[in-house]
């Protein structure tokens, strides 16, 4: 059977506004109309009103209680008397304290006998990383590995002109090699031999090949053979017989593959015409002892040491 109920003819007094739906009426509005729409005036809700005035009320509790308002000199301190700065400042003391027995250590204990007292030596191995990266790694590259272009030395190996045992790298450190600042800095000189024509160009294309032999590297032998009479008289006396080197004045080795400027033809030829002149600052008046006894420690555990 069909529903009729919408044919009923409803009573008229059904055609009047219910007296529920008035309740649902429209709340006022702020009269504010942006294209025809209006905005409702409805309180806030009970538990926001709520919320913001704790807020209001925390934050003068917090303003009383920390520092909070700018001031001209500093900010008022609040009566808890907290101090982020302070709280830093008393963290790095105690870690420095904590450390200093460490660096008072290592200045006490004679250089090579850190390594035998396992604490110090990796403290001063821990430390000397640290100053490495801060003042080294610019020249000798943040794994020590050096740069052969501009003349800074591999550190890892065990290669070394001037010496690789602790006391050694530890004097290298400490006063640098051929700079002004400290009389006690390593220095020797290699004479221009093409530059100030101590020897002639023919000279010195033969000594390339006498050099390139030393280390068994490609050279046409007759050149060699005249190059080593050169090599006699005006090498030989920094740079040994063989070309073995002397880390007394930092000569280095020529009969290895180890290279600090090249070991190609052009770049001996270089050497031997300009020689070179490496300077490496010293650190005596840059860094704490202690600190250039850590990085000696580390430089010398690095690969290379003896
Ligand atoms: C401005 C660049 C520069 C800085 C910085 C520098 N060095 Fe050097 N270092 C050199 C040069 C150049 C040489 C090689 C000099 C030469 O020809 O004898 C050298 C040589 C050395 C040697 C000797 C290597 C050997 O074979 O005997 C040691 C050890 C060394 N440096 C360690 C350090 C340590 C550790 C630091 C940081 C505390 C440091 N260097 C900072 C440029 C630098
Ligand atoms: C007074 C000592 C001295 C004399 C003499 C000398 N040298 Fe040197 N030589 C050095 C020193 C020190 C270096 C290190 C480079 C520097 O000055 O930074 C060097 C560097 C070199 C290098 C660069 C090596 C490399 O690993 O890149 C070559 C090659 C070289 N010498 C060849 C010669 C030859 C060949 C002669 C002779 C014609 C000669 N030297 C004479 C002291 C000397």
């Amino acid at each position: 059977m069909a529903d009729n109920s919408d044919n009923k003819v409803k009573p008229p007094s059904r055609q009047y506004p219910d007296p529920a739906v008035k309740l649902k009426q429209d709340p006022p509005t702020t009269g504010h109309s942006w294209d025809g729409i209006e905005e409702y005036d409805n309180p806030m809700p009970r538990w926001w009103v709520w919320i913001f005035i704790i807020t209001i009320v925390w934050s003068v509790g917090y303003w009383i209680a920390y520092p909070a308002w700018p001031g001209i000199q500093q900010a008022t301190s609040g009566v808890l008397g907290y101090s982020s700065r302070a709280n830093v400042a008393t963290e790095i003391a105690e870690f420095e304290a904590r450390n200093e027995q460490f660096f008072v250590q290592l200045v006490d204990t004679d250089l090579g006998e850190i390594r035998d007292n396992d604490e110090l030596q990796r403290f001063a191995v821990n430390a000397g990383a640290s100053v490495f990266r801060a003042q080294c790694s610019q020249c000798h590259g943040t794994g020590g590995a050096g740069v052969q272009a501009a003349g800074f030395p591999n550190l890892l190996n065990d290669e070394w002109l001037w010496g690789g045992t602790l006391e050694d790298i530890h004097e290298t450190i400490r006063y640098g090699i051929r700079n002004e600042d400290f009389a006690e800095a390593r220095w020797s000189e290699m004479p221009a031999f093409g530059r100030d024509g101590l020897l002639t160009e023919e000279e010195i294309d033969e000594t390339v090949h006498f050099v390139l032999s030393l280390s068994g590297s490609d050279h046409d032998a007759d050149l060699a053979l005249a190059g080593a009479e050169h090599f006699e008289i005006n090498c030989a006396s920094c740079h040994g017989d063989g070309g073995e080197g002397d880390y007394f004045i930092g000569a280095p080795a020529l009969n290895t593959q180890v290279w600090l400027y090249g070991g190609s033809y052009d770049a001996i030829y270089e050497s031997i015409y300009y020689s070179r002149f490496g300077v490496m600052p010293g650190f005596a008046n840059r860094l704490r002892d202690a600190e250039i006894r850590a990085v000696a420690a580390y430089v010398h555990q690095l690969g290379g040491g003896q």
